[in-house]
């Protein structure tokens, strides 16, 4: 039997998990808070950082909403940050990626406070995760490891294949992999657009990652009897009768073979959202210098 990770249900007892903790620190006078920067015109990115907002409000996180015209100057943005870097009541900063091409993502990474960048993309940050130290380790390679927790997947000693080699998913997900640490000790390989035979190597994973941006490039034939995979990707298709979100795994004919296997919609794409509250009620637990307990 091939068992459907419930990444719904496994995020909706991280949020609850969550709540004796922003109780504590709300009861201190610390509300934690999450501000959002969106200075893009795309209608996902939006529907994202509503989502997102929609989320915080449920548990009791405090929100700030920012909006910024797409053509507004590089500068103006970097104000708006500098000012949420300075407010002692903001926990979390997240700019909606992608930004318009007159700015320069890596600057705005940059200018984002480490102690405050929920989505841990800052070079500081980056470089605790690969030394071993995370501060805030990155919220859907974060909430993989989680829901490989929850199904009971052992990853210690594993062999795991991860198919992308994005900042956001595959590099900081081959980095938890690989640690020294629970959810770690797997054996890792980085799979991507040039891998010479990538079915050779998914076909030897205990561990299938597929985060390459590809819609159902991960097939059956690719995979063996009893691998557990996960699915990171979230594409819009045509059909016949409209559009359709799609994951990078072909599902039904890899579910024929997996041991576990997350859906898309419902997989990984609601763990991104809990680790990213998870990540701001840790940022304002640190604030505060209240020891809060995190699922
Ligand atoms: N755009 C798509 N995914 C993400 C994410 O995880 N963080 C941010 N800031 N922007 C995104």
């Amino acid at each position: 039997m091939t068992e459907i990770i419930d990444g719904k249900a496994v995020a909706s007892d991280i949020r609850t998990g969550l709540l004796d903790s922003i109780q504590t620190l709300t009861d201190a006078g610390t509300t934690p808070c999450l501000a959002t920067v969106l200075m893009n015109d795309d209608p996902a990115s939006a529907t994202y950082v509503s989502m997102k907002h929609k989320d915080c409000k449920e548990v009791g996180i405090a929100t700030r909403d920012i909006e910024l015209d797409p053509e507004t100057p590089a500068e103006e943005l970097f104000d708006t940050i500098d000012d949420l870097n300075a407010d002692p009541d903001v926990h979390g900063i997240l700019v909606q990626m992608p930004l318009p091409d007159h700015v320069d993502e890596r600057e705005v990474l940059r200018r984002i406070d480490p102690a405050k960048d929920v989505d841990g993309f800052h070079p500081e940050n980056v470089g605790r995760l690969v030394a071993g130290n995370a501060r805030y380790k990155p919220c859907t390679p974060h909430g993989v490891q989680k829901l490989l927790a929850a199904a009971d997947v052992e990853t210690e000693g594993a062999d795991a294949v991860v198919v992308g080699r994005s900042n956001i998913v595959g590099k900081p997900m081959a980095n938890l992999l690989i640690q020294k640490a629970e959810g770690g000790n797997a054996t890792v390989t980085v799979c991507h657009s040039r891998t010479d035979d990538l079915a050779e190597k998914t076909r030897n994973a205990d561990i299938v990652v597929a985060a390459a941006g590809v819609p159902e490039m991960v097939t059956g034939e690719m995979i063996s009897e009893g691998t557990v995979v996960i699915d990171v990707g979230i594409n819009r298709v045509e059909t016949e009768d409209g559009s359709e979100l799609v994951g990078d795994v072909d599902y039904d004919s890899v579910a024929e073979k997996a041991s576990a296997i997350t859906p898309v919609p419902g997989g990984v794409g609601p763990m991104t959202r809990a680790m990213l509250l998870w990540n701001t009620v840790k940022s304002a637990g640190d604030v505060a210098d209240i020891d809060v307990d995190l699922p």
